[in-house]
């Protein structure tokens, strides 16, 4: 891992409550894989913690960018959101593990993810198309205002989404949407809140099918120190931030 001044090239504001930074690097950014993420240093902020764990949303080679999805929920995620172009954001990077890809991918791989947590997807997408391979992405949120990046999406597969309130495409939740009656999917990675990823690994176990989740315990050192982060799995607790974020659910005590 790597401690990486980043340089802002674009803050672009994503409905009222989200913003995607890029952010590049005088030098070549590090090897990046799917489901790994960064601790961004918090300035300016005396009440929050010195730094953040934000998943990697994507990776532009051609432009030395790394870019990051960034909910607003509290004082250290506002005050990320108002670095503007040229500022400099310090980031450790990359922690965690990432999710398994396949070695020939099938076409029958199924993407989900929830609110915010659809950011780990768009890369996983991107480096499974990149294998020949055409994913399908559920996507889920709270309202229309909560779904995000649908076009970046849609440049890798099959986008199907549902909004809890019925303001963008089906009504309820992920693990209700027609796509999952109709297509026998051969694995399954999904990303967001817990009752969703315990709702897919439900469906995925039921229907046999091998599923990666990408847990968002909360961190608060993540480099295995603090304890904060540790999640019961069948070899005792894990520190999500070090052993994770991804997990086969067959390790999961769910
Ligand atoms: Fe401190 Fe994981 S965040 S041990």
């Amino acid at each position: 891992k790597f401690i990486l001044d980043l340089t802002v090239t674009e803050n672009l504001q994503l409905h009222t409550n989200y913003v995607l930074l890029k952010l590049t690097s005088q030098s070549l950014l590090p090897e990046m894989l799917p489901g790994q993420f960064a601790e961004i240093r918090i300035d300016g902020s005396p009440s929050t913690f010195l730094r953040r764990p934000i998943s990697i949303n994507y990776v532009d080679r051609k432009r030395n960018e790394v870019w990051f999805l960034i909910q607003l929920v509290g004082d250290g995620t506002h005050q990320l959101a108002k670095a503007k172009q040229g500022d400099v954001i310090n980031a450790i990077m990359p922690l965690g593990n990432y999710f398994t890809i396949p070695e020939n991918p099938s076409n029958k791989l199924l993407l989900v993810g929830g609110g915010v947590g659809i950011a780990p997807m768009l890369y996983l997408g991107e480096q499974l198309a990149k294998n020949d391979c055409k994913p399908t992405f559920l996507l889920g949120a709270r309202t229309d205002k909560d779904l995000l990046q649908l076009n970046d999406f849609s440049a890798y597969g099959e986008v199907y989404t549902t909004t809890e309130d019925g303001s963008y495409g089906e009504k309820g939740y992920v693990t209700q949407h027609s796509i999952l009656k109709k297509i026998q999917f051969e694995q399954i990675y999904t990303c967001g809140p817990k009752p969703m990823m315990m709702a897919i690994a439900k469906y995925a176990k039921s229907n046999n099918i091998p599923c990666e989740v990408s847990l968002e315990n909360m961190m608060a050192c993540g480099i295995g120190a603090c304890l904060c982060c540790v999640e019961n799995t069948d070899e005792g607790n894990l520190c999500v931030c070090k052993e994770g974020p991804v997990f086969n659910i067959n390790k999961l005590l769910w």
